[in-house]
């Protein structure tokens, strides 16, 4: 199989790259990133010699680029993973992430559409279902819970995935959808929860807590999520949704105690600052299907996937550390300096 991974550059996408290399070492992989602020060539640095993969830099939004793209190419599936990401960002200045999220979603799944019916994974998000109420701990998102979108990035991504599904019902695309939970790991950019907080109470400065701090997430290690798409490309129903996620809900003020308390630092580094605009309370998932259909359960525990998070960015201090030195201080300065 030749397969797209488009999106390899950043976060979840590079970790899917290396694990299809893993564990496919049969297939072709080809992986088209913007590189974006959140893409990293870096990431992709271990596998830049392997005879199996290769890096194309372009805009899955370009048609022009995407179509010739995949009449050289001749693929067997796309996997879109890229996207515009951060809900913060998208508050600030929402137009890109209908341009890559949306539009660029409609490039690829027409270039699939032409050349040959091509098979097509969208990587979406559990946020597109809204939020849930703290109070109401039997609550989990479904599948067949409504689209109840708080931001622009989720409106984006809910905007894409009735595309995706549209295009299964008109043209008949062979389409599969995951939303997924929060992920964490490797390769995580540092605007984000979790790799935020660990290298910044690395370096001894504030961390900053929205709100309350008591707003819940339903973390999963990305390895497992890799696992989860995986499964699907190969065994999912065609047409299908399915949500991945592993029974993991933390508030964030949990979470960044736990990373102060494995790295030695004082809970004194924690600053309350001003909510999120529109901020969703509570995330949490029931993957009864994916596990039901498909077999899927996680396979890392949190206590695991952080310890291992941690290690990662104690032992990978350049990666993040040229992140943080570049146009990152501006971003930060932006998004935090008057909150
Ligand atoms: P990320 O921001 O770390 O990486 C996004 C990648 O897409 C970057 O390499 C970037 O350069 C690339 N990109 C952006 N715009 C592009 C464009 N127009 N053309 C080509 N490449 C472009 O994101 P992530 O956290 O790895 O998320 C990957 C996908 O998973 C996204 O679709 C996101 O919505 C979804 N998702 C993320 C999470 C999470 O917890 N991070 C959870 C569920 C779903
Ligand atoms: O649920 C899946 C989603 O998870 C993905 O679709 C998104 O792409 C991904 O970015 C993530 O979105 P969140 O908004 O949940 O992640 P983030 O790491 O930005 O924030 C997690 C929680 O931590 C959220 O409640 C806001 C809070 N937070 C975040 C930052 C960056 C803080 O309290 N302080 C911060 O500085």
């Amino acid at each position: 199989m030749k397969i797209l991974i488009t999106g390899g550059a950043g976060f979840i996408g590079g970790n899917f790259v290396y694990y299809m290399l893993a564990n496919h070492s049969d297939y072709e992989i080809v992986c088209l990133d913007k590189l974006t602020y959140a893409g990293n060539l870096s990431t992709l640095a271990g596998v830049m010699n392997n005879k199996m993969f290769k890096f194309v830099k372009g805009d899955i939004a370009d048609k022009k680029f995407v179509d010739e793209l995949f009449s050289k190419e001749k693929f067997d599936a796309c996997i879109n993973f890229a996207a515009e990401s951060h809900v913060d960002r998208s508050i600030e200045d929402p137009q890109i992430f209908l341009i890559t999220n949306i539009i660029g979603t409609q490039v690829l799944m027409d270039a699939c559409r032409f050349n040959g019916n091509i098979r097509y994974h969208q990587v979406s998000t559990d946020e597109v279902y809204g939020d849930l109420p703290l109070d109401r701990p039997d609550l989990m998102f479904t599948e067949d819970t409504p689209i109840h979108t708080s931001s622009p990035y989720s409106s984006s991504k809910a905007g894409a995935d009735l595309l995706v599904l549209a295009y299964y019902r008109t043209y008949g695309l062979p389409v599969t959808i995951s939303r997924c939970s929060n992920n964490y790991g490797p390769y995580h950019f540092p605007e984000k929860l979790i790799p935020l907080m660990i290298t910044r109470a690395l370096a001894d400065e504030t961390l900053p807590v929205y709100g309350d701090g008591k707003n819940v997430r339903d973390w999963l290690y990305v390895e497992d999520h890799c696992h989860a798409i995986d499964l699907i490309l190969h065994n999912g129903r065609i047409g299908e949704v399915y949500n991945v996620g592993g029974h993991n809900e933390m508030s964030n003020i949990d979470i960044v105690k736990l990373i102060l308390k494995k790295l030695d630092k004082p809970e004194s580094l924690i600053k309350y600052v001003t909510d999120r605009k529109g901020h969703d309370r509570r995330y949490a998932i029931d993957p009864a299907k994916i596990h039901r259909e498909l077999g899927w359960l996680p396979q890392t525990k949190f206590a695991d996937g952080i310890e291992k998070t941690i290690a990662w960015y104690l032992d990978n201090k350049k990666w993040w550390q040229d992140i943080i030195s570049g146009d990152y201080r501006n971003y930060y300065d932006k998004m935090y300096s008057k909150r």
